[in-house]
């Protein structure tokens, strides 16, 4: 897939070799100017553009006799994107046809906050050594379990963050899934249950969870997730749109492909979204204030309709706050990603207004 060759390049391009990186927090006491020196005589090479959409778009085997499900060894990470953890689990970022613009857009957005931008590594789980020496605090570079951008409430698998482990797969959670997919289904998953199982989703952290909260940038992936078993984990070679829950067992917790796994025919991103946000008309992004049952609107956080308030408020709120004043290497790195972050809502057709926290 687009976002897994994207991914790839971040994931494994490693670029300046950790252990002649000083660490930053020895620097502590030195100065800005200092710190400066320290990191651009280091090695650094700008990252390189993301690929492009796939030649080959049509259905294909993934689960191949080259790609073998490896077990967990001590040591390796998983997260809470099931695609994610699956692809890792065949040591393999085959092609699962993930839209290319919406796939840059996915990467770089999770890469500015998760990642490290210096070393260009980002961990799919917790917070590791292995992405190298971090950027200065307030940066976190903790990987995709970070509770700040694309993880968050609400999902479908994972509990939320408030009650403890916000990254591994929660059968009481799945037992709902499979409940609603009864329901709604016939003992499939389709857009149907997407629709009714995410309204019941936001209903039940806003009843148990005092510290609910879905706004932007989280509420464009809650939705969005919704579909993409839809989109990605029925076999290509099945048009019915109705995804087995075995094999969504298969990936969310067991993050594997099932036997003989082809991936779906063309790219795609979150096509059949308005199912869900039809059912919900009335939704609008918020937080519990005061505890359970508390939910209020939060009118500074982009819509769903609005992906260019979406683009400006992460560039300047939540990217400027984990980077408020970078220099050197750091800020040029930073400038980089931004730039290809840009370049994904222009491809996607969004026609956004570039900002540039930190010049051009
Ligand atoms: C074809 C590609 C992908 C598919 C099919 C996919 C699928 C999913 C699904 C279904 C979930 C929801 C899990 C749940 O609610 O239980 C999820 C979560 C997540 N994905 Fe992916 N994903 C893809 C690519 C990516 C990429 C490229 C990134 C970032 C680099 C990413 C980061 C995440 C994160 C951080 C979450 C956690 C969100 C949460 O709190 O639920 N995913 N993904
Ligand atoms: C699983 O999710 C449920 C419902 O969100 C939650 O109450 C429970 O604490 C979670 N279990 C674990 C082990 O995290
Ligand atoms: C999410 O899970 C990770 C890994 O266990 C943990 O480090 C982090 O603190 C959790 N986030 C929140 C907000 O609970
Ligand atoms: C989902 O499945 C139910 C039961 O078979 C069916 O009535 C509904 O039309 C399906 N929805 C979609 C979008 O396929
Ligand atoms: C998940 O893995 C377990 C243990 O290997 C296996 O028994 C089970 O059949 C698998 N289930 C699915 C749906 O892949
Ligand atoms: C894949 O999709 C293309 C374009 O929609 C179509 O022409 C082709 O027949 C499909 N291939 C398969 C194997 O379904």
């Amino acid at each position: 897939m687009f976002a897994s060759l994207a991914v790839y390049a971040l994931l494994a391009l490693k670029i300046c070799a950790v252990g002649a990186f000083p660490a930053y927090e020895s620097l502590a006491g030195l100065s800005r100017e200092e710190l400066d020196a320290v990191v651009s005589s280091t090695k650094w090479v700008p990252p390189p553009p993301p690929p492009g959409p796939l030649t080959d778009q049509s259905s294909k085997l993934v689960h191949d006799a080259a790609h073998p499900y490896q077990p967990l060894q001590p040591g390796d990470q998983r997260g809470p994107c099931p695609a994610l953890n699956t692809l890792a689990s065949h040591g393999y970022l085959p092609p699962l046809n993930l839209e290319n613009s919406f796939a840059r857009f996915l990467v770089y957005s999770t890469f500015l906050v998760n990642g490290n931008p210096i070393t260009n590594l980002m961990s799919i789980g917790d917070k590791t050594s292995l992405t190298g020496q971090d950027p200065p605090r307030p940066a976190t570079v903790a990987g995709l379990d970070t509770h700040n951008n694309c993880e968050g409430d609400t999902s479908m698998t994972r509990a939320d963050a408030y009650f403890g482990d916000n990254h591994s797969f929660n059968e009481t959670r799945f037992q709902n899934m499979v409940k609603f997919s009864k329901k709604y289904g016939a003992g499939k998953y389709n857009y149907t249950v997407a629709a009714q199982y995410r309204k019941f989703l936001i209903e039940d952290s806003i009843k148990h969870n005092p510290q609910f909260s879905l706004v932007s940038p989280r509420l464009f992936t809650a939705f969005g997730e919704s579909v993409f078993p839809i989109n990605f984990f029925i076999d290509g070679r099945d048009t019915s749109g109705q995804l087995d829950l075995d094999v969504a067992r298969s990936f969310f917790q067991n993050m594997t492909f099932p036997p003989d796994f082809h991936r779906r025919n063309g790219s795609i991103s979150n096509f059949g979204q308005d199912y869900v946000t039809d059912l919900m008309p009335n939704f609008k992004p918020g937080y519990n204030a005061h505890g359970v049952n508390s939910y209020v609107h939060d009118p500074t956080s982009a819509t769903l309709t609005q992906p260019c308030v979406r683009y400006v408020n992460f560039v300047n709120r939540n990217i400027k706050q984990l980077y408020p004043n970078p220099t050197g290497i750091l800020k040029e790195a930073l400038k980089i990603n931004l730039q290809y972050l840009y370049e994904a809502t222009v491809a996607s057709g969004d026609g956004c207004t570039q900002v540039f926290p930190y010049g051009r």
